[in-house]
């Protein structure tokens, strides 16, 4: 019988604000999130490294916080789906995924919404093939990526916009 290591106190910083929990050692980031801070945005899918549906970003880039410890992601900033909007206001990913149809079921959409965010955080005019490549690591079942692809575009073309208008 194997014996679980005992628990020791994790500090993690998690959209902007400081959140501690005691849990496992071993815990994925995944883990932390979902079943230690409430934070079911962030899904639970292949726990393999091979769907994307666990992405988060980690001091701004995209990573598989199923195949991340929680303990080595203390001193980091994360963000997670639920800091993505301001306030009331959405992201403008939130609304274009909404308005193209990005989203079917929604499972996969967290994972694409933080790897989109990352993209435009850094490439304010990506092409379709910047999309695409950014994307490759997050699987969706149901839409085919063409409308995933279609709503980071009008993302992008949002935010450019409201740039120029500050
Ligand atoms: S759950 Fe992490 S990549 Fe699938
Ligand atoms: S919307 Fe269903 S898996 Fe992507």
């Amino acid at each position: 019988m194997t014996v679980a290591p005992p628990k020791i106190l994790l500090q993690l910083r998690v959209n902007g604000t400081d959140m501690a929990c005691a849990a496992h050692p071993n815990k994925t980031l995944l883990e932390v999130l979902r079943e230690d801070l409430g934070l079911t945005g962030t899904k639970h899918g292949c726990e393999m490294g091979h769907c994307g549906a666990c992405t988060v970003l980690l001091d701004g880039r995209p990573v598989l916080s199923c195949l991340a410890l929680a303990v080595e992601a203390q001193g980091h900033e994360i963000r997670t789906v639920e800091g993505l909007a301001h306030g009331p206001h959405l992201h403008p990913l939130q609304q274009t995924f909404a308005e193209t149809g990005a989203a079917q079921c929604g499972y996969c959409t967290p994972g694409f919404l933080m790897t989109a965010a990352a993209l435009l955080e850094t490439t304010r005019t990506p092409s379709e093939a910047d999309i695409r490549q950014a994307i490759a690591g997050n699987l969706c079942r149901c839409t085919g990526y063409t409308k995933i692809v279609e709503a980071i575009a009008l993302a992008a073309e949002r935010m450019r916009e409201q740039a120029e208008h500050v």
